[in-house]
């Protein structure tokens, strides 16, 4: 007797989009992914958040079955690659990797017409090329479009079969803001139709802007896992301010005199983290006077998510900033820690 295709392959219809779990992968002698667990639920929209070489692109590409783990499993929407339905599984995924080359002399709906013969089912051409904002260049060859318009066509492509799951490794790194929010705003129309999206980021903006939770790697790890007002309120009610001086600054009364729970230096440039109250930043204005320091530049924010990315490992998202050479408050970054 032939079982059904139901009875052979029975698919959990609560399962979620992306499941992994202990998920391992080494590159020679270096690992890449150090066991890696994450779900993302039907609907939502996860970021990974991290500096290059974290191991962002190797976690996504695996989960897109093109990289085999070397350990740990995957499931998407249940099923796991390699168990006779790849085609099926691939026909509900959209992917867009991190450098998407298309053929110089095609034109925009020569590009579109090509990705959408390789699917049985899907949207239009010209249905994708209103979604993408691309109608104008409908006749441009690839080479003579901006960066973002090449962006939004390598979205397009992922978008072509209307997968239920999108990919997005590094979707607007290099863009300006505007052609940033562009495809911003394809992701939230394709989310809006029910649409679930992992996407990697190494912009706190951008994972703040489109994400429900954020999974902060770094060195092929998880280090931290919540929605961006989670994390950065894990930081507590803080402030950061930021100066320069040339002067010696005495930290040990600082910390007493205005509360100053971490305290960071790198040359002349300082920044300290402090209750986030007016009275604190009061008082820690008059201990800089007192100490006859006049402060260079000085700004204050709120906690960001590039603020819990310093606190827990030390260094900065994007490393054109400055690295942590102060001791650091670890109450707060214990709690944060899976
Ligand atoms: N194909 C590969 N061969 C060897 N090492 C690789 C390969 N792909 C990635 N790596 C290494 O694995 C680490 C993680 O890379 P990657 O996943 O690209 O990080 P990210 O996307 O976060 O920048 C890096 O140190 C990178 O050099
Ligand atoms: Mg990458």
């Amino acid at each position: 007797m032939i079982a059904s295709p139901v009875a052979s392959n029975p698919v959990p219809s609560d399962a979620p989009a992306v499941r992994c779990a202990r998920l391992t992968k080494r590159f020679d002698k270096q690992t890449a992914v150090a066991g890696i667990s994450l779900e993302v639920r039907v609907g939502e929209c996860l970021g990974l958040l991290g500096p290059n070489g974290a191991g962002k692109t190797t976690t996504v590409e695996m989960l897109e079955g093109l990289y085999r783990p070397d350990g740990g499993t995957i499931e998407l929407f249940g099923q796991s690659w390699s168990q006779g339905h790849d085609q099926r599984l691939r026909e509900r995924l959209g992917v867009g990797l991190q450098d998407t080359q298309l053929a110089d002399k095609l034109t925009v709906l020569e590009v579109l017409r090509l990705f959408r013969s390789f699917y049985r089912g899907g949207r239009t051409v010209d249905e994708l090329v209103a979604l993408v904002g691309l109608k104008d260049e409908r006749n441009k060859r690839y080479h003579l479009l901006s960066g973002g318009q090449k962006q939004r066509l390598a979205l397009a492509c992922a978008l072509v079969g209307a997968p239920d799951l999108l990919f997005l490794d590094e979707p607007t790194t290099g863009l300006d803001p505007r052609a940033r929010k562009n495809v911003w705003s394809v992701v939230e129309q394709f989310r809006a139709r029910g649409g679930t999206v992992l996407l990697t980021t190494h912009y706190m903006e951008e994972a703040a802007a489109l994400c429900d939770k954020i999974a902060v790697m770094d060195q092929g790890r998880i280090i931290a896992e919540g929605t961006p007002r989670g994390l950065v309120d894990g930081l507590g009610m803080v402030q950061f301010v930021e100066f320069e001086t040339p002067c010696e600054l005495d930290q040990a009364t600082l910390e007493q005199a205005a509360s100053v729970t971490c305290f960071e230096r790198r040359g002349d440039r300082y920044r300290l983290c402090l209750d986030r109250s007016l009275a604190a930043l009061r008082r820690l204005l008059a201990e800089l006077e007192r100490q006859q320091v006049t402060p260079i530049g000085l700004s204050t924010h709120q906690a960001t998510l590039d603020d819990v990315f310093l606190t827990l490992t030390g260094r900065a998202l994007h490393s054109d900033l400055p690295d942590r050479t102060g001791q650091l408050q670890q109450a707060p970054v214990e709690a944060m820690r899976r």
